[in-house]
C-alpha cells in the first residue's frame, strides 16, 4: 500500500497539462468518484486498524496534495490562457464585406496617374462645364474654328458661352491662371463631343492631359515623356511614333500613336492592318496661349492622351 502510495505521489507530480481537456482529464483520473485516490481510499478501508494508522497519514497527505496540485494546474492555465497575446481587437466594428471592384476606366486613371506621378507630375482637375474662353479662346481657336460649332460642343441651354468642355486642355488655361511657373501636371477627366456613337467612340469620353512649362522645354522633352509612358503602360517592347499634325493651341503639333498591343506592330483587326495604334495628340505650347495668360519668357509641352 505504501508503495502504491508512493507511486501515485510521483505519478501526481509529474502531471502538466495544456488546456482545459487536459485538465479535466486529470480531474477524472485522479480526484473523481472512480478516480485513482478513491480506489486507494477503498483499499484503505479494507485494512486492518493497525495498518490504517500507519499509512492513513500518507494517504491523506497523498489526497490534500493531489488536490492542491489540481489547484495550481488549473491557475497555470488560466494565466497562460490570459498571457497569450491576442492578435485581434474585439472591440473593432464589423467590416462590411467588400463586395464591390474598381471600375475599368479608374483602374486606368489610377495607373496613368502613378505613372505620371513617378516622373514629378501632380495632378488637377476642371470643371465639366465650361466657358468659351477656358475651351476655345484662349487656346487659340479663331471665332469660325469648326470645333465650336453645335455639331461638336454641347452647349448649354442655348448659351454660345456656356459649354461642356470638348477636352481638358481647358484645365491647362485654368492651371496657368491659377498658378505659376514651372507647372507639372496632368488633368484627367471626362469631356463632351456632339459626334456619333460607335463601337469605338462615344460621345462621352476621358482623356488625360499634360502640361509642362518651365524654360528651355523641348520636343525632345515631350518625346521622351510619351516614351517613357508608352513603356511604363504598355509594355517595355512599345514603340511611339509621331506623325506631324494640327492643333491650334501647340506649335508644332503632333500626334502619337504605339506599336498595337495586340499584335505588337504585326497588323490586325484593332489596329487596322497598321500596326498602330493612335493614342494622343500633342505639342509645344503656342506662343498664343501663353499671351492669353500672360506667360513671358517660357516654353512648354502639352498633350492629351485620348
Ligand atoms: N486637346 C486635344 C484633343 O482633344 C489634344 C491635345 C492636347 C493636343 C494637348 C495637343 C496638346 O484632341
Amino acid at each position: 500500500m505504501l508503495d502504491k502510495i508512493n507511486e501515485l505521489y510521483k505519478e501526481i507530480k509529474a502531471e502538466t497539462v495544456d488546456s482545459i481537456e487536459k485538465l479535466e482529464d486529470f480531474r477524472l483520473r485522479y480526484l473523481s468518484k472512480k478516480g485513482q485516490l478513491n480506489r486507494l481510499m477503498e483499499e484503505f478501508k479494507a485494512l486492518s486498524g493497525d495498518e490504517k494508522r500507519k499509512i492513513g497519514k500518507d494517504l491523506n497527505l497523498l489526497k490534500s496534495f493531489a488536490q492542491n496540485h489540481f489547484k495550481e494546474l488549473s491557475k497555470n492555465l488560466q494565466q497562460h490562457t490570459e498571457n497569450q497575446p491576442v492578435d485581434f481587437d474585439l472591440y473593432r466594428p464589423v467590416e462590411l464585406e467588400n463586395i464591390g471592384s474598381r471600375h475599368p476606366l479608374s483602374i486606368v486613371r489610377n495607373e496613368i496617374i502613378d505613372i505620371f506621378h513617378r516622373i514629378g507630375f501632380n495632378v488637377s482637375e476642371g470643371p465639366e462645364i465650361e466657358n468659351d474662353w477656358h475651351v476655345f479662346s484662349a487656346l487659340n481657336f479663331p471665332p469660325e474654328h469648326p470645333a465650336r460649332d453645335m455639331q461638336d460642343t454641347f452647349f448649354v441651354e442655348n448659351n454660345p458661352d456656356i459649354l461642356l468642355r470638348t477636352h481638358t486642355s481647358s484645365v491647362q488655361v485654368r492651371e496657368m491662371k491659377n498658378g505659376t511657373p514651372p507647372i507639372r501636371k496632368i488633368f484627367p477627366g471626362r469631356v463632351f463631343r456632339n459626334e456619333a456613337i460607335s463601337a469605338r467612340a462615344h460621345c462621352i469620353f476621358h482623356q488625360v492631359e499634360g502640361l509642362y512649362i518651365d524654360e528651355n522645354v523641348s520636343f525632345a522633352d515631350l518625346k521622351q515623356t510619351l516614351l517613357y509612358f508608352a513603356q511604363e503602360m504598355f509594355g517595355g517592347e512599345t514603340q511611339i511614333r509621331l506623325r506631324p499634325s494640327y492643333f491650334p493651341f501647340t506649335e508644332p503639333s503632333a500626334e502619337a500613336d504605339i506599336s498595337c498591343v495586340f499584335c505588337k506592330g504585326n497588323g490586325c483587326r484593332v489596329c487596322s492592318h497598321t500596326g498602330w495604334l493612335e493614342v494622343l495628340g500633342c505639342g509645344i505650347v503656342d506662343p498664343n496661349v501663353f499671351k492669353a495668360v500672360n506667360y513671358e519668357d517660357v516654353s512648354g509641352y502639352a498633350f492629351g492622351l485620348g
